[in-house]
């Protein structure tokens, strides 16, 4: 049976994952007003994979004899003034979403839950790659400046992304 505070730390970070599942499906819906469909298809993947980070907590919970309870998601913005720092809030919110998951494993240090420590190392590394990946596209975008040539061809670099379940845990 999980520890009541652990269990609560992780209904919290469900509710950021699916703020975050949220969050990029609002800056997918931002490239489409674009049209940059492969900046749309890189978000689209992104979407499915922060719901599979939250389905992953939310199934584990169950596991361990938990209970779940989905709180009200925050409304994102919906709005930013250019690819760039669409994607440096991108890098942001993956550093907030680290800073998150290690915030949970002291908490699970803490109840002494060493297979809850297990399960979070998986989002541990998840995170490291997360951060990496964006900070590539980013570190593109910075080079790009204004030149609509060579956003068009990130965009059709974006638009080769695919999505595979991840095996969590
Ligand atoms: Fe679920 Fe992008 O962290």
């Amino acid at each position: 049976m999980i520890n009541e505070k652990l269990e609560k730390a992780f209904n919290d970070q469900i509710n950021k994952e699916f703020y975050s599942e949220y969050l990029y499906l609002a800056m997918q819906a931002y490239f489409e007003r674009l049209n940059l469909k492969g900046f749309v298809n890189w978000f689209t993947v992104q979407v499915q994979e922060e719901r599979a980070h939250a389905m992953g907590m939310f199934d584990y919970v169950h596991q361990r004899g938990g209970h779940v309870e989905l709180e009200a998601i925050e409304k994102p913005v919906t709005n930013w003034s250019s690819p760039l720092q669409c994607f440096e809030e991108v890098l942001k919110h993956e550093e907030f979403v680290t800073s998150r998951i290690n915030a949970l494993m002291d908490v699970a240090e803490e109840v002494k839950d060493r297979a809850a420590l297990s399960f979070l190392d998986w989002y541990l590394k998840e995170q490291v790659e997360e951060e990496s990946t964006v900070g590539d596209v980013l570190a593109t975008l910075k080079l790009i400046k204004d030149d609509s040539k060579a956003l068009l061809m990130l965009d059709k670099d974006l638009a080769a992304r695919t999505f595979t379940a991840p095996v969590i845990g």
